[in-house]
């Protein structure tokens, strides 16, 4: 019952609060302030471009909650439950720098975290430890992939979003990595297929909604 009351309770915050980040805001670096400043049209691309990184991770916490109480074993319970603390942190500096970028966050967030929220649960129960694990590397990977094409896309001058990006992306390898030696199987490559479906409607909806 704790354990359900605590994820209503994540889900809530995730959705509809403000974020503090642990680690310092990698958006912070000197050279933001010494290139040519964002035109507006830049300034949208870079905010859509954050919404979906944004996106990415409210799914990150409802996928790390929901497997956290899908699981039977409490060492990976904390494993779920400190990966999603880092992911936080990411959580956090998109927030801020959507709100610097004069852009939102999704109006479709709640959604996004309930759709995430139940393959996670589906995934945990229906799969176990070694599935969920393994949907975790392939998320993961995926999400790497994805900030790296943005790395690619983002303004050349938009330094404080390019430092965002690519912390973040140092961090989703780790988790894979952290998820592959906790005991991760390979997902077959038809379900890897679908999941490479289903980030590509959300990122497409998420750069405009
Ligand atoms: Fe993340
Ligand atoms: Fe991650």
């Amino acid at each position: 019952m704790d354990t359900l009351i605590s994820a209503a309770d994540r889900a809530l915050r995730t959705v509809f609060t403000s974020h503090h980040a642990a680690r310092p805001y990698p958006g912070s670096v000197p050279e933001a302030n010494q290139t040519t400043p964002l035109s507006e049209a830049e300034k949208r691309e870079s905010a859509a471009l954050m919404r979906v990184n944004h996106v990415g991770e409210v799914c990150a916490q409802a996928l790390y909650t929901s497997q956290a109480l899908a699981t039977r074993d409490p060492a990976l319970r904390r494993h779920f439950l400190s990966a999603s603390a880092e992911e936080t942190d990411h959580l956090a500096w998109t927030e801020e720098r959507l709100r610097e970028l004069g852009g939102r966050t999704s109006l479709l967030n709640p959604l996004w975290y309930a759709g995430a929220f139940g393959i996670g649960f589906v995934a945990g129960k229906l799969g176990g430890d070694r599935v969920s694990l393994g949907f975790v590397v392939e998320t993961e990977r995926q999400v790497e992939a994805h900030l790296q094409s943005h790395l690619n896309q983002l303004p050349a001058h938009d330094v404080a979003s390019r430092a965002i990006v690519a912390q973040m992306k140092t961090d989703e390898a780790r988790h894979a990595k952290e998820a592959e030696s906790a005991g991760a199987v390979l997902l077959p490559a038809p379900v890897q297929g679908l999941m490479r479906m289903m980030a590509k409607v959300m990122t497409t909806v998420a750069h405009r909604v």
